[in-house]
C-alpha cells in the first residue's frame, strides 16, 4: 500500500525542515570561512617548516568539504601525501574519489563558498627548510604561487588556451610575466619558440603564429605543457592530461612528460584513473578510494605487491590483464555516498577478502615496509612487526 495523502504531506514537511536546517548550517559555515578570508593574516601564521626538506610539497591530513544543500560532501577526508623533489607521484582511484579536489585544494581553486579546506596543512617548500602553508596563505600570495611555483595541466587543453590569441602571444605573455632576465621582445619570442621545440613540436616557428583551433588535440596539450614549463615551476599538477587524447597521442605525451622530467627539475603530481599510465610515469603511487588514501608506495610496491583489496581489484580490472579471459573484471558494488560515509572501512561492502576485524572502525595506515603502507585490517600483524 502506498502512503496516504497525510503521510506524504508529513514527509514533505519533514524534508523541508531538514533542508532549512542544512541551509542554516551552511550559512553559518560560509560566514565563518568568509570572516577568515577577509582577516589580515601575518606571515607568521602561515609560515612553517617542512618535515622533510627533500619534499616539495607535504599534504598533511587534508580535509576538503563541500557544504551543499543536500548535506556536507566529504570529498577529501584526511589525505596525507608527500611529493619529493624531482619525482613524479601518481594519484589513482576511480571517478569521484577526490583526486581533482585534492589538486584544486593545493591550488586553492575550489568552488567557493561551498568548497572549503576544513582541516589540514599543505606545506610548500620555499627553500632553506622553510615552508608556507597553502591552506592558510592569503589570496594575493596564493596568486603569485599559482603562476610561479605551481602550475596545472588540465585534461582538456582548450580550457587553458585562449581561443582568440595565437599560440605565440600566449607563450610570450608568460615569458614576459616572468621576465627576470630583462629579455627584449625578440628574445622573448625566441624563448617561446625554443620551449615549443622542447615539448617536441616540429615547425615551432610556424605553430607560433597559429591559433589553438588550428592544432590537433595532442599538439594543443604540448603547447599547454610548454606554457606550464615556461614558469619554471617547482611543482606541476597534471590532472588526467592524456584522457582526452587518442591512445597513440597519449603515449607520445607520456613519453614527453617522462623525458621532460629529466630536463626540468620540477616534481609532478600525476592524476589519472589509468594504472597503466601510472606505471609508465610515476616513481610513487597513491591509491585513493572515497576521499581517503587506501594504499601508497613506490611503483614497484604497488605493481609487484598490491595489498589493499581495492588496489588488487584495480589491477585485475586492467584491460591488459583480461586478455584471454571471458570478460573484464569489475569490482562489485558502488562507492559509498560522500555525504553518508560509514564509520567502518569504506570498501568493506565491496570487499571479497574481508576478515572479522573489518567490523571495527575505519582502519588506520599500516606500514608494510619503509616505503609501502596500506589501510587494511588484513595486514595488522605485518604492520605491527614493521613498527616494532
Ligand atoms: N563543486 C562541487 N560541489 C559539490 N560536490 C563536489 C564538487 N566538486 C566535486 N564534488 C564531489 O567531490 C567528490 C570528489 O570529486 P573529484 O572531482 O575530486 O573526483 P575525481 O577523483 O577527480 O574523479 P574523476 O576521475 O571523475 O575526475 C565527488 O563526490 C564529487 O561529487
Ligand atoms: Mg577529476
Amino acid at each position: 500500500m502506498g502512503d496516504t495523502k497525510r503521510e506524504l504531506k508529513e514527509k514533505d514537511k519533514q524534508r523541508n525542515k531538514d533542508l532549512k536546517k542544512v541551509k542554516r548550517f551552511n550559512a553559518k559555515v560560509y560566514r565563518r570561512f568568509a570572516r577568515k578570508q577577509h582577516r589580515r593574516v601575518p606571515e607568521s601564521r602561515y609560515k612553517t617548516t617542512m618535515k622533510n626538506p627533500e619534499n616539495v610539497l607535504e599534504i598533511d591530513g587534508l580535509h576538503t568539504y563541500f557544504y551543499t544543500d543536500i548535506g556536507t560532501v566529504r570529498a577529501v577526508d584526511g589525505v596525507t601525501i608527500q611529493i619529493p623533489r624531482g619525482k613524479t607521484v601518481g594519484v589513482v582511484g576511480e571517478s569521484g574519489c577526490g583526486k581533482s579536489v585534492t589538486s584544486l585544494s593545493i591550488l586553492r581553486l575550489l568552488q567557493e563558498p561551498q568548497g572549503q579546506i576544513a582541516e589540514g596543512e599543505l606545506r610548500f617548500n620555499i627553500g632553506d627548510g622553510e615552508a608556507i602553508d597553502l591552506a592558510k596563505v592569503p589570496p594575493k600570495r596564493m596568486n603569485s604561487i599559482r603562476g610561479n611555483d605551481i602550475t596545472m595541466i588540465f585534461q582538456e587543453p582548450m580550457t587553458t588556451l585562449n581561443p582568440v590569441l595565437t599560440i605565440g602571444k600566449q607563450l610570450d605573455e608568460v615569458v614576459r610575466y616572468h621576465n627576470v632576465d630583462k629579455l627584449t621582445s625578440r628574445m622573448i619570442k625566441d624563448r617561446s619558440i625554443e620551449m615549443l621545440e622542447t615539448v617536441g613540436i616540429a615547425n615551432a616557428s610556424g605553430i607560433y603564429s597559429m591559433y589553438p583551433h588550428e592544432l590537433s588535440g595532442g599538439m594543443r596539450q604540448r603547447v599547454v605543457i610548454a606554457l606550464a614549463l615556461l614558469c619554471n615551476p617547482k611543482l606541476i599538477i597534471a590532472d588526467e592530461p592524456t584522457t582526452a587524447l587518442d591512445v597513440t597521442i597519449q603515449a607520445q605525451i607520456l613519453e614527453l612528460l617522462k623525458a621532460l622530467k629529466d630536463k626540468v627539475s620540477a616534481s609532478i603530481m600525476f592524476i589519472t584513473h589509468d594504472l597503466g599510465v601510472v606505471a609508465e610515469t610515476a616513481d610513487f603511487v597513491v591509491v585513493m578510494y572515497a576521499g581517503r588514501i587506501v594504499e601508497q608506495g613506490t611503483v614497484y610496491d604497488i605493481f609487484h605487491a598490491p595489498s589493499h583489496p581495492y588496489t588488487i581489484g584495480l589491477m585485475k580490472s586492467r584491460p591488459s590483464d583480461a586478455i584471454g579471459e571471458e570478460s573484464l573484471y569489475s569490482i562489485p558494488g558502488n562507492v559509498p555516498s560522500p555525504i553518508e560515509l560509514p564509520d567502518y572501512c569504506y570498501f568493506r561492502n565491496r570487499c571479497d577478502m574481508s576478515v572479522k576485524a573489518c567490523r571495527g572502525k575505519y582502519p588506520s595506515m599500516l606500514p608494510l615496509s619503509d616505503t609501502h603502507e596500506v589501510a587494511c585490517y588484513r595486514y595488522i600483524k605485518i604492520g605491527s612487526e614493521a613498527n616494532g
